[in-house]
């Protein structure tokens, strides 16, 4: 039985004033039935961890580098968001694959370091519109899984998550059968690379305008088993709602 996963991304939004909605959060959710992770900006992992210590409440971080230290100017090693307090790391985001170039064998080699820092990495992938139309959906989810998806991949340390690109920030969401079609494929994916049992551990969360009114009908979906959020997650009176959803 997979653990019910909801994540928040706030991505570059976020200052020492944003630790109150993370406080508003934890006193919300004492003792919940699912996983909650907020993944701040780096500069609020060490205080987030901080306030969430003797919560159920778990901060992650964004992104890492595929080195664990060096001349990396800027960069943040796994091992260094480890030390600061995070449990897991966003990891290819279309934002950061379209900002950054980034390329899925570079996200393989950050999720490496991840698990070799004992964070879990949730591992991004997702299509376009321009992909959607030309109906490469599945090819391009394909290439980002195989590719993107180290041999250290297990379910204790890995998490998928399937986000429309044209689906991010623009409150539009794919239908219930496109999310299904999808998750099926990266179930089916996953089963023929690490077999049936590791397989059905490894939880598949759908991100992409999720929100407390349209949150219910993804969660009923069979193999969504959560939710990567990232406008919704800033605000506890959004993000409480989903999580209820879960
Ligand atoms: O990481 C989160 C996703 O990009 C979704 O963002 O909920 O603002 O559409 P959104």
């Amino acid at each position: 039985m997979r653990r019910k996963l909801a994540a928040g991304n706030w991505k570059m939004n976020g200052t020492n004033a944003s630790l109150t909605e993370l406080q508003a959060l934890i006193a919300a959710h004492p003792t919940p039935q699912v996983d909650i992770l907020i993944c701040p900006p780096a500069t609020l992992i060490v205080q987030a961890a901080g306030l969430s210590a003797d919560s159920p409440l778990m901060i992650g971080a964004q992104d890492c580098h595929a080195a664990a230290s060096g001349a990396h100017t800027g960069d943040i090693s796994a091992p260094m968001l480890a030390d600061a307090g995070a449990v897991a790391v966003i990891l290819g985001h279309s934002e950061r694959r379209q900002d950054h170039a980034e390329s899925s064998t570079l996200v393989a080699a950050k999720a490496t370091a991840a698990h070799a820092a004992h964070l879990t990495a949730i591992i991004c992938v997702g299509e376009s519109l321009a992909e959607r139309e030309a109906a490469q959906t599945l090819d391009v989810i394909a290439e980002h899984l195989r590719h993107s998806l180290p041999d250290s991949a297990t379910a204790a340390n890995t998490v998928i998550a399937y986000e429309p690109i044209w689906a991010i920030g623009t409150g539009l969401t794919p239908s219930p059968a496109q999310i299904s079609e999808v998750h099926r494929f990266l179930r089916a994916e996953l089963t023929a690379r690490f077999g049936a049992e590791p397989a059905q551990g490894i939880r598949l969360l759908y991100g992409g305008s999720v929100k407390p009114a349209n949150a219910p009908e993804i969660f009923a979906l069979a193999d969504v088993d959560g939710a990567l959020v990232g406008g919704a997650s800033l605000t506890t009176a959004e993000f409480s709602p989903i999580i209820t959803a879960l």
